[in-house]
């Protein structure tokens, strides 16, 4: 049987990544913060006895480009790497896990597609785990979720896919311990002329709605809501909260000159 043992979310900005952070002393901290935080949520990976972590993040033309650009899509395959500083990092990925996961969507109505071959993983899989595995490290299924390039998948229809993750995996007959990680925001408005705003109010709102488990309230954002707050990743997180429906501790919440950080781990 397959048991989901921990949830959380986290922002995956490339910078949490970036060795030399050069725009202030302050945010260089602020970034070291985020670093412990995720080094903390990933020794809960060993504590929740862990065996695969699923990563649910939005592509930036890393890993897809417009040849074809997926809504959906899962990696079965075990030849994904990442590449930090120039330096190419192999990633285990669980194929077996992977292929259940591919099937069993396409049963229930969600038509994702699947990826095979080399297969650079993008900042939305990296920047989190990168830390999060730093004392434990575990193999991943990653699932690109389109959150960025216009048409995106809609707030609602993500929420119910993590809904339906959670379906498929209680019918998979492997006897795991399962994580999911969704990855994204908060507010910020990269490549854009609003660079620099960031929406601090509609943030802390939504980490109260996720502290206080108002799941109805988090299915009901808009798409329209997302955008203007510079949330448009918080797709990623809404599929994880439609997958747990569980109340979430905010680990930390770090507002900086250009995005909110954020991560959550949700009570499991
Ligand atoms: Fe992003």
């Amino acid at each position: 049987m397959v048991e989901v043992t921990f949830a959380a979310c986290s922002s995956h900005a490339p910078h949490i990544l970036s060795r030399r952070i050069q725009s202030s002393e302050e945010y260089r901290k602020q970034v070291e913060r985020v670093h412990r935080t995720l080094e903390e949520l990933g020794k809960e990976l060993r504590k929740k006895n862990v065996d695969t972590l699923i990563v649910i993040g939005g592509d930036h033309y890393e890993t897809f480009f417009f040849d074809n650009f997926p809504m959906l899509n899962v990696y079965v395959d075990n030849r994904a790497f990442a590449r930090v500083q120039n330096e190419e990092l192999p990633y285990e990925i669980d194929v077996e896990m992977a292929k259940e996961l591919l099937f069993g969507l396409a049963k229930e109505d969600f038509d994702i597609s699947f990826s095979q071959g080399p297969f650079r993983l993008s900042h939305a899989v990296v920047s989190p785990t990168y830390w999060m595995f730093k004392s434990h490290r575990v193999p991943i299924v990653p699932i690109h979720m389109n959150t960025n390039i216009e048409p995106m998948i809609s707030p609602q229809r993500a929420f119910r896919f993590g809904e339906t993750l959670t379906r498929v995996l209680q019918r998979i007959p492997l006897k795991k311990n399962i994580g999911i990680l969704g990855t994204g925001g908060l507010s910020h408005f990269p490549g854009t002329p609003y660079y620099g705003k960031v929406d601090v109010e509609f943030d802390k709102r939504f980490l109260s709605l996720l502290e206080e488990g108002r799941t109805d309230e988090i299915y009901k954002l808009s798409a329209e809501e997302l955008e203007e707050s510079g949330n448009i990743e918080l797709r990623a997180w809404m599929s994880i909260v439609g997958a747990v429906k569980r109340r979430a501790r905010t680990l930390l919440f770090e507002p900086t000159y250009h995005i909110d950080y954020a991560i959550v781990n949700f009570e499991l």
